[in-house]
């Protein structure tokens, strides 16, 4: 629930007891809580591995301004929370436990400290065919996830369904990928889903070219050696972790790289389970460290640090620019699902949550101004809003866009001056067409690839992969079905 509705809910309960003759509440309770205790919590520190968590809004109302109504919506959503992959993730994790539990007697009191804990723990992943899937265990399921989504959205969003038209979902072609999109789907649409959606399964290959979610850029020198450097990355105060446990538990030789991949793991674990007990294992200090390791990563891989990246999000922009201008007559509702890494290029190519200078990387910029938690957790999505406006004092009718990304409004730097901070349309456009490089120039896509986004104009209204037929293969990840 919204700290907004909550308020809501809290004011109605409120003056239904003590309303004074004026009418409002004059006794009881503190109208508004002097803490903040939303700076603490662990799921903004977790990064991307964790689970969702609505983004730290500027307090601009989420609810369409008075006056206007959305026309038009464009959603690009992250698969839901998920068992970790296991090449580069899991196959580590299980590495380092099995290496701590070779340095243990295997009783129900080996282990001390901050690890007592471990004396009853089990390791989450029981079927390691689950390993990439969608979780669907747990307060953090990614089902749950979509499937709330879909009906949080429906009840935003469902006017723009005429009760007739079949509508199109767009996934990439990656297994847990599509089944956000299925479970996003039967939330929207509840008993309409098997008849009325129609999910479309765009590949991921690079041979798709520009007319893909999740479009490839060649011409971008670094993409592989900067994730790969990125994945070995620590912090000194992930060194400081280590050497506590093994200072209480002697035999233990954990290294700092060791206690990142103790803390992705414990991440993962939210996404399968309600609990971890690795949360408390680690200080927030080292948890804030944690999390900047990913932030780095994202900034200079897959964001605003790399040209290359923002000309990859300029793909959908633009699309999705061209759609906004053409206004629903070409399509109301647009519901996209991909991954995390092709999120952020869209958010960059954007122009919003760019540093004012480079993310150090050796020390923690506070405040920080790229947290990937805000922006790609689990679940992770972008919202674009097509707005029809009446005139206001501030504003003149129109057409305005708004971004908002995890359910809180993002206003464009240059240009807020629409109604709820939104920009007027015409403006928005040359916003996009300048804001970032463009794909085709930047990404040196062979010639033979299609050369622009088609699918959002040509899709299919079969019902054919709107469920998953027979069982989903061994930690299977790219797929057409
Ligand atoms: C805009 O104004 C017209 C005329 O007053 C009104 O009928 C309409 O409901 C208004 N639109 C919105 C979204 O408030
Ligand atoms: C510890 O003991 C349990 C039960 O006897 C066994 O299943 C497990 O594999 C053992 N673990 C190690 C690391 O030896
Ligand atoms: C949507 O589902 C309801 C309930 O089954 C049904 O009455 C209605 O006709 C369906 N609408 C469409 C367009 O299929
Ligand atoms: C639509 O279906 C046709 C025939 O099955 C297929 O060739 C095409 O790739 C599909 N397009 C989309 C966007 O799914
Ligand atoms: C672009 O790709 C072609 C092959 O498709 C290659 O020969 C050329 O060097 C590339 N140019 C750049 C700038 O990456
Ligand atoms: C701990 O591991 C390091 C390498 O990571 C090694 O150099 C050192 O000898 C090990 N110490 C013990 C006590 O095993
Ligand atoms: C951080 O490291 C990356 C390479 O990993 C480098 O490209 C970038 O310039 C560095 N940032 C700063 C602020 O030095
Ligand atoms: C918006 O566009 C109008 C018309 O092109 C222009 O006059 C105005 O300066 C622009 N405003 C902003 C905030 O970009
Ligand atoms: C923008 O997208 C449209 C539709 O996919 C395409 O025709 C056009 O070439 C694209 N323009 C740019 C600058 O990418």
């Amino acid at each position: 629930m919204s700290s907004t509705s909550l308020l809501a809910l809290g004011l109605a309960f409120i003056s239904s007891v003590s309303a004074g003759r004026h009418g409002y509440p004059q006794f009881g309770e503190k109208q508004f809580s002097q803490s903040f205790l939303d700076g603490y919590n662990l799921l903004k520190f977790t990064s991307s591995l964790g689970p969702y968590s609505d983004r730290v809004s500027y307090g601009v109302d989420r609810n369409t301004p008075a006056g206007c109504q959305v026309d038009q919506v464009f959603l690009l959503m992250r698969h839901g929370e998920r068992y970790p992959d296991y090449s580069g993730f899991g196959s580590n994790y299980e590495t380092v436990l099995a290496k701590m539990a070779a340095t243990q007697k295997n009783d129900s009191s080996s282990w001390k400290g901050d690890l007592a804990f471990l004396n009853d723990w089990t390791y989450y992943v029981d079927d390691p065919a689950m390993y990439s899937q969608e979780s669907y265990s747990g307060a953090y399921a990614g089902l749950a996830d979509a499937y709330s989504r879909g009906t949080d959205y429906r009840l935003r969003y469902g006017h723009l369904w005429d009760k007739k038209s079949v509508v199109p979902i767009f996934s990439s072609g990656y297994e847990r990928v599509i089944e956000t999109a299925r479970y996003f789907g039967q939330g929207f649409f509840g008993y309409n889903y098997s008849t009325s959606a129609a999910v479309n399964i765009i590949s991921e290959s690079a041979t798709q070219g520009a007319n893909s979610l999740t479009p490839s850029c060649p011409a971008d020198p670094t993409y592989v050696s900067c994730l790969v450097g990125s994945f070995s990355r620590t912090m000194p105060e992930l060194g400081v972790a280590a050497a506590r446990f093994n200072s209480q538990n002697p035999g233990l030789n954990l290294t700092a790289l060791d206690v990142s991949y103790l803390m992705q793991m414990a991440a993962f674990e939210l996404n399968v389970r309600a609990y971890t007990p690795w949360a408390e294992a680690f200080t927030l200090d080292e948890w804030v460290a944690y999390g900047y390791i990913w932030d780095l990563m994202y900034y200079y891989c897959v964001g605003p640090g790399s040209d290359y990246q923002i000309a990859v999000g300029q793909v959908y922009t633009n699309a999705t620019r061209v759609l906004m201008e053409a206004g629903p007559k070409s399509g109301s509702m647009f519901w996209s699902f991909v991954h995390d890494a092709n999120i952020t290029p869209v958010v960059a190519a954007l122009g919003l949550d760019i540093p004012a200078n480079p993310l150090p990387n050796d020390t923690i910029p506070f405040p920080n101004q790229y947290r990937v938690a805000d922006i790609v957790p689990m679940g992770g999505h972008l919202t674009l809003e097509r707005m029809t406006c009446n005139a206001t004092v501030k504003s003149t009718a129109g057409i305005y866009v708004r971004a908002v990304i995890n359910e809180a409004v993002v206003p464009f730097n240059a240009c807020q001056n629409g109604p709820g901070y939104s920009c007027p349309l015409a403006n928005y456009s040359s916003l996009i067409v300048d804001a970032a490089p463009r794909f085709d120039e930047k990404c040196n896509t062979s010639s033979s690839y299609p050369q622009y986004l088609d699918f959002f104009w040509n899709y299919n209204t079969s019902t054919q992969y709107n469920f998953q037929d027979g069982p989903i293969g061994y930690q299977l990840t790219d797929t057409n079905v």
